[in-house]
């Protein structure tokens, strides 16, 4: 782990964010708990989203399914069937692996030695140094890059053919070991990742019951219950956030790749054969929903899918810059009448849309945009954490660690300090300005330490302002804002608080 990630993910336990599910039995891989501002930041994603899905759209209604579902729909869905990873393991340290994930991370590798390499370059060259052009006429960076060229399509080709035999081969002539070093391979099997439990009143496969690995089905299944309560036309988008269950083999990065997880997830009906449109659209209207949040441009990224889900005719992921590279943060992708399709022929329920303007019933085509919710905060902290030499100092050593979440996500939007906290005067009026804001906006009144603690701790937190409370409080009834970002400090009467944080923080 690169040293920005192992500090993105203490920051996230020192102050709260998220904690190892059961820590105290020492953790259960790949599964965590989000703590006071964890779930306040995580809500503020959600609303953001169901906000822009929901509200935005008259033509996107929601619901909120069950977790469980009747077995027949993971049948109908192709998760049964379809829905594994190739699994190998190590036979020395006994550990078990996803045998692409083994072979991306050695893809990973290699990139890693081109940017030492460009890295490098770009150091001796200085001002006149074009990237471009060094990628493209330095020998040993091409050679890299061929490699990964090299492996990329095999890996994709294996993946697509379910070819375990190749995925093997690959593992063995590119000598991949696992962590703790060894090479001992087994052969490539395909694994489950759906996790089941069992009905209490029905034994045996009968009542076996799967915990949904995707929320998306229980919207299928709800298609015509929602288009006729809602007297909806197509096209129209149903929207629901959720948790999702995949027993994951490789469970590492954090929360980057979780056993249980949340997701928020649109499917999009519309009429046959106006897929392609609509997988612009969404393309587009996703990649702007992250813009707006402040994500720069230089860390999105999109990354057509090399080999297609069972379900779609063509399928995009949004990848974002994680501290561990380019990685997948979304995916858009057009299902065609797979789902419906299929859930129509084993219900034998007619699952059509009846086109008042045609006259015609048919089975709609989907276009789906799915993220996780886990995911997109990790990309949100990972974007948001800086060290940085506070600003208008002049001593580099003086640094802090600052937050700087969007105002509409940031888990506190205010928090109030008297300047001292034995005065009772100053404590009490910044205890009467609390118990005011807290009624338009989550506020924090904090006085646990020394006014440059107090700031550097909301600081880490990404509280966007700081009221203080001092002695020229008491005669004028102002106090000053602090902005989290620049520092700036303003002196602004008391009862403009309210409206002035109100205003910069978009609500
Ligand atoms: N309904 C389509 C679907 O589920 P997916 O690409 O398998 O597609 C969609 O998942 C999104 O869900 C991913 O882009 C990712 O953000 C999130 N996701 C998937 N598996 C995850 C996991 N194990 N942990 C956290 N997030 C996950």
């Amino acid at each position: 782990q690169s040293d920005q990630f192992k500090k993105l993910v203490s920051h996230c336990k020192e102050y709260g964010f998220i904690y190892q599910s059961s820590e105290v039995y020492d953790g259960l891989a790949a599964v965590y708990d989000y703590g006071p501002y964890g779930v306040e930041l995580k809500n503020n994603i959600k609303e953001y989203w169901w906000k822009a899905m929901v509200q935005m759209h008259e033509n996107i209604v929601g619901i909120d399914a069950a977790i469980f579902m009747h077995p027949k729909t993971w049948k109908a869905s192709g998760h049964v069937d379809a829905f594994n990873d190739p699994l190998i393991d190590n036979l020395d340290s006994k550990k078990r692996y996803r045998a692409d994930v083994l072979i991306e991370e050695h893809i990973d590798k290699i990139e890693a030695k081109i940017t030492k390499e460009v890295t490098k370059a770009a150091k001796r060259f200085g001002d006149s140094f074009d990237e471009q052009q060094y990628r493209s006429t330095n020998g040993r960076v091409m050679g890299y890059q061929e490699q990964i060229d090299t492996i990329t399509k095999r890996l994709a080709q294996a993946m697509t053919d379910g070819n375990l035999e190749e995925l093997k081969n690959l593992i063995v002539e590119l000598e991949i070991a696992d962590d703790t070093g060894s090479r001992n391979w087994t052969d490539v099997r395909q694994f489950n990742l759906m996790f089941s439990t069992q009905l209490g009143n029905i034994a045996g496969e009968e009542g076996k019951l799967y915990l949904r690995p995707e929320t998306a089905q229980g919207i299928f299944v709800n298609f015509l219950n929602v288009q006729k309560t809602t007297r909806q036309k197509l096209p129209f988008g149903i929207a629901q956030i959720g948790k999702a269950f995949r027993n994951e083999i490789t469970a590492r990065q954090f929360i980057f790749r979780m056993r249980e997880f949340e997701q928020m997830e649109m499917q999009f009906f519309i009429p046959p054969g106006s897929q392609a449109d609509w997988y612009k659209y969404w393309k587009e209207a996703r990649m702007k929903w992250h813009l707006a949040l402040g994500t720069p441009q230089s860390k999105l990224r999109f990354h057509d899918h090399d080999n297609l889900a069972h379900y779609a005719d063509a399928a995009v992921d949004i990848q974002f810059e994680f501290p561990f590279g380019f990685k997948e943060l979304e995916g858009i992708h057009s299902r065609t009448d797979f789902d419906l399709g299929s859930h129509q022929e084993l219900s034998g329920k007619k699952l059509q849309y009846f086109d008042p303007e045609s006259k015609e019933s048919y089975v709609p085509y989907v276009l789906e945009t799915s993220i996780g919710c886990d995911r997109m905060f990790l990309a949100t902290m990972s974007n948001a954490l800086v060290e940085e030499q506070v600003p208008g100092q002049d001593d580099p050593n003086n640094t802090r660690e600052v937050l700087k979440l969007h105002p509409a996500l940031a888990p506190v939007k205010c928090a109030v300090f008297p300047l001292k906290r034995n005065d009772e005067r100053l404590v009490s009026k910044a205890k009467e300005i609390f118990n005011q804001l807290k009624f338009s906006f989550p506020t924090q009144y904090d006085d646990i330490g020394s006014i440059g603690k107090l700031y550097r701790r909301q600081d880490a937190i990404g509280t966007p302002y700081c009221i203080t409370v001092d002695f020229e409080s008491l005669d004028d009834n102002t106090v000053t804002i602090r902005e989290r970002d620049s520092l700036t400090q303003e002196r602004v009467p008391i009862e403009r608080v309210e409206q002035i944080v109100k205003e910069r923080i978009d609500m």
